[in-house]
């Protein structure tokens, strides 16, 4: 795994892989709670072809993910999942991973969705210029709404 970048001291965005699921499985356990994927999800993700996955590693340890896929015939692509571990938030390393899969992705239009109440998911999304352009009405379990933003990189 060869490092990308380092958006903060000691902390690296490199490549996932299958090697890498049950540190996720925790991860997305410890971050989301009763939104977190099963692990047949997060393998998808580290697997199938078209999908773009990156992990920010501190000292050896996963502390941030990022997986997102191109739609080609849709004309644009999705952020499937982002997450960074508690311990580490608010370093600037969520931003990061965002960015540095936006890049992979490679596609004029980005679109993710997220809970209406995820206030700093929401304002990271503000910052790096997304917009609401949908409402999913009831879309998570407890039939709290999906905010769809999508942000135009061209
Ligand atoms: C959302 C999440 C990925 C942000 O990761 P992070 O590494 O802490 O974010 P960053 O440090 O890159 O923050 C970038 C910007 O996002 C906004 N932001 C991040 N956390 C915030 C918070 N708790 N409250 C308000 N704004 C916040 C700020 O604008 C921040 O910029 P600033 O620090 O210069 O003010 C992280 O909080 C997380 O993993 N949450 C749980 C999982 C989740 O909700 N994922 C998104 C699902 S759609």
């Amino acid at each position: 795994m060869d490092a990308i970048s380092a958006p903060v001291a000691g902390v690296k965005i490199v490549q996932a892989s299958w090697r890498d699921l049950k540190s996720l499985v925790a991860l997305e356990k410890i971050c989301f709670g009763r939104d977190a994927w099963p692990w047949m999800d997060i393998l998808a993700a580290l697997t199938f072809p078209e999908m773009v996955h990156l992990i920010a590693t501190a000292s050896g340890q996963i502390v941030g993910f990022v997986a997102g896929d191109r739609r080609g015939r849709e004309g644009l692509a999705w952020i499937s999942t982002l997450s960074v571990h508690p311990d580490f938030r608010r370093l600037g390393i969520g931003r990061e991973l965002l960015q540095r899969a936006e890049e992979e992705l490679g596609m004029d239009r980005i679109r993710l969705t997220l809970r209406a109440s995820n206030r700093a998911a929401f304002d990271l999304y503000r910052q790096l210029n997304y917009q609401i352009v949908d409402i999913w009405r009831n879309y998570y379990r407890d039939k709290e709404d999906g905010l769809v933003m999508e942000k135009v990189r061209r």
